[in-house]
């Protein structure tokens, strides 16, 4: 199959330029300006900017959780995905039984993605327990399946504790893996969430009261020190919130250290006000980390031009806010954690990113493209434009408009977070692999077309620096 597509404006994370794309079997085989290529899809693009398909480091579908199940499985989470400009998702797999193997869950998750998504994809590991077992079963996990990033808790039931951490981190970076953390003190947490309870604070607000940002930023600051007692163990931050956690993150990278951080749409878009709104409201908003200030969010702008931050993923993980999200409805605590956005995620951050002059355009490729493809072992063939890579493109039209409500989105669920947001440029078109996938907000490709991808290690090579 030979797909060209003419006369666009070409961005990646480098370049900007107007030119033409030829794509075969799947790959880009040249970039030039006035092509002469037959094709079997033609697409003119003339007004339009051409970018490489969206990588989202940080989704969940499938996810159990105790009391509630997220709703949207691999089919409707990368129709989502592709509907907004996502041709690459990496799942952050669930917690699986007590004391299991590492490929314990692969397994469940490649039976949950095969035959269901439609845009490529990859899994992190879940780290539940450290043991010699576990750290033994590394370098299958990495050289054979291909899953060379792992995510550790230092909250939730599954915690790791500081020196399991510790020795994991060292393990996995002898292997040339990345350890990610979804970094909160969970003592702190749990004291708090239970003083509240007891004093009868049950509402939405409290959740943000009872994980303070300086949660964040104790847990932020003590895991980069265990990475820095591992040798320099490279660390991703996972939904990066606060400024604090910021600050920890800017002084480890001005010393050198191999830190690396996520920030995510919600935590730049929104803040702790939607948690007083009436009617229960703020359960929408119910994830953790919570939302936070605004100026919390402006920091995590500002992290993100001055290149602290390097990804912006969208943490995606939706209930329904009629029944999942009303178990919390008389406690918090009883309401699942998380909210969709794999949808939103490219269409916010252009417009809102770009389009509102807080992070240039070659910025909003390398934080929603190009970086996660090269931290998590998927660049070249993802998160570029280049002879080689996949055909995964997508093509924004800079002047349309959109206000974005529920109805247009494809997220199994009852509401977006981002409702009323007026838009301006959107994702008209997304090409995988040369395939027409999504076009004019629908999906037009086929259930199951999606391929896993194996991916490699990047952080053995001691050239690679972001
Ligand atoms: O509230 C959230 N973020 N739910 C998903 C699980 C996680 O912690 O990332
Ligand atoms: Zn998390
Ligand atoms: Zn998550």
């Amino acid at each position: 199959m030979r797909t060209v597509i003419k006369n666009g404006r070409i961005v990646t994370a480098s370049d900007d330029f107007e030119g033409d794309i030829y794509i075969e079997d799947g790959i880009i085989r040249e970039i030039g300006v006035g092509l002469k290529k037959d094709s079997d899809i033609l697409v003119d693009a003339k007004g339009k900017i051409v970018v490489p398909g969206g990588v989202d480091a940080h989704t969940h579908f499938n996810l159990h959780t105790g009391s509630a199940a997220a709703r949207d499985d691999f089919y409707t989470g990368t129709v989502a995905a592709a509907c907004g400009g996502t041709t690459c998702i990496i799942d952050h797999m669930g917690f699986g039984p007590s004391g299991c193997r590492l490929d314990h869950q692969l397994n469940v998750y490649h039976g949950y993605a095969k035959g269901n998504a439609v845009v490529d994809y990859s899994f992190h590991g879940v780290v539940q327990h450290v043991d010699e077992s576990i750290l033994n079963q590394l370098i299958e996990m990495i050289s054979f399946h291909g899953i060379p990033s792992f995510k550790i808790y230092m909250t939730y039931d599954y915690r790791v504790k500081d020196d399991d951490a510790l020795r994991f981190m060292e393990r996995l970076k002898g292997l040339g893996g990345i350890t990610a953390v979804h970094a909160e003190n969970h003592e702190i947490i749990n004291y708090l969430r239970y003083r509240f309870v007891k004093e009868g604070k049950t509402s939405p607000l409290y959740h943000a009261l009872s994980r303070p940002k300086e949660c964040e930023g104790e847990a932020i600051n003590r895991i980069i020190e265990i990475a820095k007692m591992a040798g320099d163990a490279p660390l991703y931050i996972v939904h990066l919130t606060t400024s604090v956690g910021l600050k920890y993150i800017e002084e480890a990278r001005d010393c050198g250290q191999s830190v690396y951080a996520e920030t995510c749409p919600q935590y730049l878009l929104l803040s702790e006000e939607k948690y007083r709104e009436d009617n229960n409201e703020g359960l929408k908003y119910i994830m953790s980390p919570p939302l936070r200030s605004k100026g919390d969010n402006e920091s995590l702008w500002n992290g993100i031009q001055r290149g602290y931050i390097q990804v912006i993923a969208t943490d995606h993980c939706p209930f329904h806010f009629e029944t999942d999200k009303q178990l919390g409805r008389d406690d918090f605590t009883k309401c699942p954690n998380g909210a969709p956005g794999v949808e939103e995620r490219m269409p916010l951050i252009f417009s809102e990113g770009v389009v509102k002059g807080r992070i240039s355009i070659n910025k909003f490729v390398e934080v929603c493209c190009t970086n996660p493809a090269k931290i998590f072992g998927l660049y070249p063939k993802k998160g570029t434009i280049a002879p080689g890579s996949d055909g995964d493109i997508v093509i924004i039209d800079p002047d349309r408009r959109v206000k974005l409500t529920q109805g247009i989105l494809h997220s199994n669920v009852d509401y977006t977070a981002y409702e009323g947001f007026e838009l301006k440029g959107y994702p008209v078109m997304t090409i995988s692999r040369g395939e027409i996938i999504a076009k004019d907000y629908e999906f037009v490709g086929e259930k199951g077309r999606g391929r896993f991808i194996k991916r490699k290690t990047v952080f053995n090579n001691k050239h690679f620096c972001l």
